[in-house]
């Protein structure tokens, strides 16, 4: 999630054809369809001998098998090699903003000196940087202590139904380079807009979770609780650190996540691979670093998708990767939440042609049997009032602003909402050969389905709705909100705009399977539990709020298969362990604790919970 950057904006619905919600009133107490019989109003009393007798069954975790063999995806990077140029491969160390001595390699422009220029480049906008926490190399992992992996209490209200998963079900957790890793400047990686986003915060960090070094431990204890995909982003500036085609590969980037993704496999888990999250390199931006912080016209940031560089340098650096990891990657995805990172409506062009070259570069060139997909931001925008035109069509142009301008050329074929042509004047036409290529360039519809907004049009005084910089309405041009027609809020709030709306998750999901006509991932779903930080550990670890938002979800994902017919391939719970949200380390989004001291992690009930929710729901073979 990028917690603050999307907390100012979101909206959404779109044609939903069938299944509108409506507001029923009614009176009487609640109904309680589970009681067959009624029972007499007179109970009976007795004594008998009191003891503490009350047992308690205690179980622990069951981790996932290890492997018995392994599935491969497309043939090893030797066999593919020829379906990229010829590539160099380089090391370059690490940088330190103290050191004396300096590098003069200049005659070489990827030498040395010039990576060093990178950052030195970047110096303005880092504030109080480190480039070290505790450790500096790969940390060797240790099992996790059987003490540890004993299940929590459960919640007194829990889930009731009878359904289960269909085999194969996807079940894992997420987490995001530039939040967890750390060793920003370390082995070659060059600096990305991630990097400076918050520079006037004073929680830019860059540190975070040292995971660059502790990956080895952070997934021994994944799978030691039974967790079955780990989605990682791997960050474009590692790989490439001069970002451009032609300019040399990191070797310590491609040997870290080669390392990385076969511990994964070893720990009979699979991994999810996504080419870029919120981390653009800072070359794109090289005119002009300051328009990183840019109110875009179309998004909630400049991700500089828009630069005339971006789109083949990024194809280029998609299938570097890909052709690296292939073999061993199940599912891919190109653009984390392109929506917030699109400046105008060239980013937009850039972001569903890119995703398309790749698309076919895995299935056409590859042949890879693994899917490819994108992740899709947008808190679901419901009407205010379901029964008045105005807010279902101000819900519809919320929704189809922030998701059609990609689900409709690349799932549909189908050209640009109008909303989009209408606001954003800068947008590219799209070509029917442009259609025509992009249509059907996707295997999985990805949703960071994290809650929903509530939307009703801007009032008269409010419109119109102008690109202007004091506009805090443009782009949406609708009014969101958390609370309901009733004046109730949708739901149990958490830190930020989450709220624990279940129910509207399965509706949301019948909107997208509608719409889109594509399988779904729920790629992020998660809720920041509000004041957490500031419980003591004991009570941050005992997290039932959020065991409730991920059970109540999980509850409605399987009515959505099983009642609705929605297809939904799998879950991948945000986050696997507290993290660095762009700025601030609360709110907190982790299933796991981590000591900013010590770096030392603790399992939260909630982690229990989802797997133990999954596998009780998981059919034995
Ligand atoms: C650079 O030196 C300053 C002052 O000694 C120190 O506070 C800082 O941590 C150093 N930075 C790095 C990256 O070593
Ligand atoms: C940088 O560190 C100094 C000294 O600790 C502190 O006063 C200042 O607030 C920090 N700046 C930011 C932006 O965090
Ligand atoms: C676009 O990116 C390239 C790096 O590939 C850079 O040289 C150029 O200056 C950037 N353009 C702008 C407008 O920032
Ligand atoms: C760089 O961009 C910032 C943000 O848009 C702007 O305020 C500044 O004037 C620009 N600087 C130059 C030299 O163009
Ligand atoms: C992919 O399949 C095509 C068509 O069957 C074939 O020509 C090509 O050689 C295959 N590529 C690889 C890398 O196996
Ligand atoms: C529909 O909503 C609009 C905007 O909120 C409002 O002005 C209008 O009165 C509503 N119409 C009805 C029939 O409720
Ligand atoms: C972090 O760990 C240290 C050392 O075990 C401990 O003293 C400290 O209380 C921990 N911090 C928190 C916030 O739990």
């Amino acid at each position: 999630m990028g917690g603050k950057t999307l907390l100012s904006v979101f909206a959404f619905f779109s044609t939903l054809v069938d299944a509108q919600q409506k507001y029923v009133l009614t009176t009487g107490p609640t109904a309680r369809s589970q009681c067959s019989a009624t029972t007499a109003a007179s109970p009976t009393f007795s004594f008998s001998t009191f003891a503490f007798t009350q047992s308690e069954t205690y179980r622990y975790a069951i981790p996932v098998p290890s492997p018995t063999s392994t599935e491969t995806f497309a043939a090893p990077f030797s066999a593919l090699s020829s379906l990229i140029p010829h590539i160099v491969t380089t090391t370059w160390g690490s940088w330190n903003p103290n050191a004396t001595v300096t590098a003069t390699d200049f005659h070489d422009k990827y030498g040395s000196a010039s990576w060093s220029a990178l950052w030195e480049n970047a110096r303005p906008f880092l504030t109080n940087f480190t480039s070290t926490g505790i450790y500096s190399t790969t940390v060797s992992p240790t099992p996790v202590p059987s003490a540890e992996l004993v299940l929590p209490p459960r919640d007194y209200f829990g889930p009731t139904d009878c359904y289960y998963f269909p085999d194969g079900f996807i079940y894992g957790v997420a987490g995001s380079a530039s939040q967890i890793e750390g060793a920003i400047s370390h082995e070659g990686k060059a600096p990305s807009a991630a990097d400076i986003i918050a520079k006037d915060d004073p929680s830019q960090d860059y540190v975070t979770n040292e995971n660059y070094y502790l990956y080895k431990q952070d997934i021994e204890r994944l799978a030691a609780i039974g967790v079955k995909y780990y989605s990682f982003s791997i960050p474009w500036t590692r790989i490439l650190p001069f970002a451009v085609p032609g300019s040399p590969v990191n070797r310590q980037a491609i040997d870290h996540y080669s390392d990385l993704i076969d511990f994964v496999i070893a720990k009979g888990m699979l991994p999810v691979v996504t080419l870029i999250h919120f981390d653009t390199p800072l070359q794109f931006y090289a005119a002009n670093v300051s328009t990183l912080y840019e109110k875009p016209s179309v998004g909630y940031n400049n991700g500089a998708y828009q630069n005339e560089t971006f789109l083949d340098s990024f194809v280029h650096y998609g299938k570097i990767v890909m052709t690296h990891f292939a073999d061993r990657v199940p599912l891919w995805v190109t653009f984390n939440e392109p929506f917030v990172y699109c400046q105008n409506g060239h980013s937009v062009d850039t972001v569903i042609k890119a995703h398309a070259q790749l698309y076919h570069f895995y299935h056409d060139q590859i042949n890879g049997t693994g899917k490819v997909g994108m992740k899709n931001s947008n808190l679901f925008g419901v009407p205010l009032d379901p029964l008045n035109a105005s807010h279902v069509e101000a819900a519809n142009d919320f929704n189809n602003f922030q998701l059609a301008i990609f689900g409709n050329p690349i799932y549909l074929g189908k050209d640009y909402p109008a909303v989009y042509k209408e606001r954003v004047p800068d947008y590219v036409p799209l070509t029917k050969k442009d259609l025509d290529y992009m249509k059907g360039t996707a295997d999985f519809w990805g949703t960071d389905a994290y809650t929903i907004t509530v939307i009703s049009p801007l009032s008269a005084s409010e419109s119109p709705c102008l690109n202007t910089p004091s506009n805090v309405f443009y782009p949406e041009c609708e009014q969101q909100s958390w609370g309901g027609k009733f004046g109730w809020n949708v739901g149990y709030a958490s830190q930020t705009f989450v709220y624990i709306t279940p129910t509207y998750l399965r509706h949301y999901l019948s909107y997208l399977w509608n719409k889109y006509r594509s399988p779904i991932i729920v790629t992020e779903f998660g809720f920041p539990v509000a004041n957490e930080a500031a419980l003591p550990l004991a009570q941050q670890l005992f997290d039932s709020p959020r065991s409730q938002y991920y059970l109540s979800f999980m509850s409605e994902i399987l009515k959505s298969i099983w009642e609705d017919g929605v297809q939904v391939l799998g879950v991948i719970a945000w986050s696997f362990v507290d993290n660095w949200e762009f700025g601030d380390f609360t709110p907190q989004y982790g299933m796991q604790t981590v000591n900013r001291t010590t770096q030392e992690r603790h399992y939260k009930k909630s982690l229990f919970d989802f797997v133990d929710f999954i596998q009780a729901r998981t059919w034995p073979n």
